[in-house]
């Protein structure tokens, strides 16, 4: 091996040494070339290690604009790794800006990957949206899981912009969202039913389960055209969500070999390259099903166009936009995995907040009385048309997005960032449009840019619906053997540590 070769690569260097010292240890001008080469391996080393951004911003690449990027230097070899693998990488990474002062932007390693991070509006609107940040890395699990193939995780091209648009046209479309409304309504009102009768069996209530079922019901009916009940434990509800609980898992999980990409030969602690390759032939199989099933059946006449299911609509397009089947298995089961438990999650923040705030429950309250009329039963009768009259609905949920994961900056959010303050998002104070789609900065839950999510407009209305049926029908209040407790969890989504147990009463008119 060359030095010139070797020069690149640090890691490369580690391991070759043992090799070049057995080999040339009578020679003297190559003991010198040796002794050439350690020096050079420990400056390269100390330089990499001890530069600000750590071992992955090589020859001082943070350096090279008008204003050098400070950063944590990380350990040689592996940077900021073993302090983020663990634990709250977001607060992490926040203590990490404050200590660097890095006010605007920070670089920081993660093995052999440069990372930035920015609190900065401005210049999270600039990253977002260059093409230079157009792709997402691809983690280990991702590729193993098809899902270099969908839309999430395929490079900046034309198959990733003919994914996205078909997704935008067919899926995401505001008219597509409305036809599905009846669906969502349905699975609505059927997490409502299980909710009282496990207030009244047990005397308080796991809300997580039963969101997480109502939103993988109101995907699959969207993606499918069908619903499972995983609440009779039928085999297929099962199989389907545990399919989606275990992909959920290692697509969230901290793979060190993602950042260095030797080590997957050695460590592999959470055992993710064997549970992806037992995870895909079973998702394969049933979503290839499901695929057959509808070539199978012409459902056409029964429906209206907007009314088609995700499935029909892959298998009837033609030309370029045509998917083969394992095209298709990748994007459907994208689509189901992306957009359950973010939205279930989401809701389950929100009650949360309301519990821990019953005025806001309140005012919440008060104001959907006036959009539409109080009932006892499980019946929904909220419709997408009402949430988006709904002010302080809508001021509720953008405030849930704020705190969970946390966006505290005092010079943006004011001196009480860390309260729970829906109010700041009301037009009296000049906060009803601040956008938290991916139009403005401030607020990114959605992200920005050309990979905003496609699925932001469909989660919140579902997220809407769900927050203001569960507000409607019942008071929610505190279980108090199992007090709230906010603690995070980073796994795909920043969720609850401990799922929230809560006390409902239904409301009665
Ligand atoms: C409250 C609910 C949701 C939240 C908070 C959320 C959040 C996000 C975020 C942060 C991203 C990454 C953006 C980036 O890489 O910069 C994303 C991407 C994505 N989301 Fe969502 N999402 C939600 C609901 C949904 C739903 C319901 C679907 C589909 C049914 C969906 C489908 C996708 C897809 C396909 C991508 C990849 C887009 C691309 O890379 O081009 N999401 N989402």
């Amino acid at each position: 091996m060359g030095l010139a070769n070797t020069c690149d690569d640090t890691n490369i260097m580690i391991f070759s040494l043992p090799t070049i010292l057995e080999i040339k240890k009578n020679c003297d001008i190559n003991l010198i070339l040796f002794y050439v080469f350690v020096t050079f391996l420990i400056c390269g080393l100390i330089n990499r290690a001890f530069s600000s951004g750590g071992p992955a911003w090589k020859n001082g690449r943070n350096k090279m604009g008008q204003i050098p990027i400070p950063g944590p230097n990380g350990l040689p070899i592996f940077g900021s790794l073993f302090s983020l693998s663990r634990g709250l990488a977001h607060r992490k990474l926040a203590r990490m800006a404050s200590s660097h002062a890095a006010r605007r932007l920070m670089a920081f390693s993660l093995g052999s990957t440069p990372a930035v991070i920015t609190t900065d509006p401005c210049i999270a609107h600039e990253i977002l949206t260059s093409p230079h940040f157009a792709s997402r890395p691809i983690k280990e699990s991702a590729k193993q899981l098809m899902f270099s193939r969908a839309i999430g995780f395929a490079p900046d091209g034309p198959h990733w912009r003919m994914l996205r648009s078909v997704a935008s046209t067919h899926l995401f479309a505001p008219k597509r969202i409305l036809a599905h409304e009846g669906a969502r309504q349905l699975e609505c009102s059927v997490m409502l039913s299980a909710v009282a009768s496990e207030q009244s069996l047990k005397g308080h209530v796991q809300l997580r389960k039963h969101l997480q079922a109502m939103s993988l019901n109101m995907i699959t009916e969207i993606m499918f055209g069908k619903r499972y009940d995983v609440a009779k434990l039928d085999d297929k509800a099962l199989e389907l969500n545990e399919l989606v609980r275990e992909g959920f898992e290692l697509l969230g999980a901290f793979n060190w070999s993602d950042h260095l990409p030797w080590l997957k030969y050695f460590y592999d602690p959470f055992r993710v390259r064997e549970r992806c390759a037992a995870l895909v032939p079973r998702v394969e199989r049933l979503v290839k099903k499901i695929i057959k099933e509808h070539r199978d059946r012409d459902d056409s006449t029964e429906k209206t166009r907007d009314e088609y299911d995700f499935v029909y609509v892959l298998l009837t397009l033609y030309g370029e936009e045509k998917l083969d089947e394992d095209g298709m298995v990748a994007v459907l089961w994208e689509m189901i995995f992306r957009g359950t438990d973010t939205t279930a999650l989401l809701i389950e923040w929100i009650m949360t907040e309301l519990i821990l705030n019953p005025k806001i429950q309140a005012n919440l309250h008060k104001e959907l009385q006036t959009l539409v009329p109080n009932t006892s039963s499980t019946e929904v009768i909220v419709a997408d048309t009402d949430v988006t009259r709904s002010p302080y609905l809508e001021a509720v949920v953008k405030e849930a997005l704020r705190r969970h994961p946390p966006a505290h900056d005092p010079m943006i959010w004011g001196n009480d960032p860390f309260e729970f303050r829906p109010e700041r998002f009301l037009a009296s104070v000049g906060g009803a449009g601040i956008d938290v789609r991916g139009g403005d900065l401030r607020l990114a839950p959605f992200g920005a840019g050309r990979r905003v999510c496609p699925g932001r407009k469909l989660g919140l209305a579902s997220v809407s619906m769900c927050v203001a049926e569960l507000v409607m029908k019942f008071e929610w209040i505190e279980d108090e053997r199992k007090p709230v407790d906010l603690s995070e969890e980073l796994k795909l989504s920043c969720e609850m540590k401990k799922p929230l147990s809560a006390i409902v009463i239904p409301r009665v008119n």
